[in-house]
């Protein structure tokens, strides 16, 4: 297995940094979808500068922040601290997480889980497994094959996974890219709630460029 790394936060900056301070579309859904279903304990599995942390903490969720990167959890921690929130803040590796067995209600894996290598995201799902309560719900975000990263020349590490070679925040992490088919086998412990394949537009030297990613919502079993 591929020795995990994190994001280096410092190298970012302007108007990408107000992004990943601006929480998801997705997040508000799920926000909506938890606090029906009565779920109170919310892990933020790879908080980066922590925008679902704060989200789901002024919406009363109490908060596990998570991340293999010091600066990432402190970042979170003081952006939770302006706001007169306190959370539960972790620097660890997804791949063994510290918490105890079927402690968590819901995990929101916002483009986290495929900095890993094939045999590494199959770890982390049993991880999640581990630490979700039966009828616990997990959202996460895979990059697809069909993205224009996965076509491009970057050094291979297995079959699904390639080592990210832009200059920034990501250099040399790595990337699993994943199909239809390896998602449907990776979760095939959980109920699959729902599976998406989205195209996102973006802007980069003044071109319109794009990448897809699968969003995969899954519950675990009542038992
Ligand atoms: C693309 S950022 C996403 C941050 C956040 N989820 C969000 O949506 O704003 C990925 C984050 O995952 C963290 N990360 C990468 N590998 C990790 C691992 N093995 N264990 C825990 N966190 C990890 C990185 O340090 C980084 O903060």
């Amino acid at each position: 297995m591929i020795e995990s790394k994190g994001w280096n936060w410092k190298a970012v900056e302007g108007r990408d940094k107000g992004y990943w301070q601006t929480p998801s579309t997705e997040s508000y859904y799920l926000l909506h979808r938890w606090k029906e279903s009565g779920f109170n304990r919310f892990l933020d599995l790879g908080c980066g500068l922590g925008r679902h942390s704060v989200l789901f903490g002024l919406n009363g969720f109490e908060v596990f922040a998570f991340d293999i990167n010091e600066d990432a959890v402190e970042r979170t921690k003081e952006w939770a601290k302006s706001l007169g929130l306190s959370f539960d803040y972790r620097i660890g590796d997804m791949l063994s997480m510290p918490y105890e067995d079927e402690s968590l209600d819901c995990i929101l894996c916002m483009n986290v889980i495929a900095h890993s290598d094939t045999e590494g995201v199959r770890q982390a799902i049993s991880e999640l497994e581990r630490v979700l309560k039966p009828g616990g719900e997990c959202y996460l975000t895979f990059g697809s094959k069909s993205s224009r990263a996965f076509k491009q020349d970057w050094p291979m590490v297995d079959e699904n996974t390639k080592l990210f070679m832009v200059e920034g925040p990501e250099y040399k992490v790595p990337h699993f890219y994943a199909d239809r088919d390896l998602i449907c086998k990776l979760f095939s412990g959980f109920e699959i709630v729902n599976v998406r394949h989205v195209e996102d537009y973006f802007e980069r030297d003044k071109e319109i460029r794009s990448s897809f990613h699968y969003h995969v919502l899954v519950k675990k079993s009542e038992q």
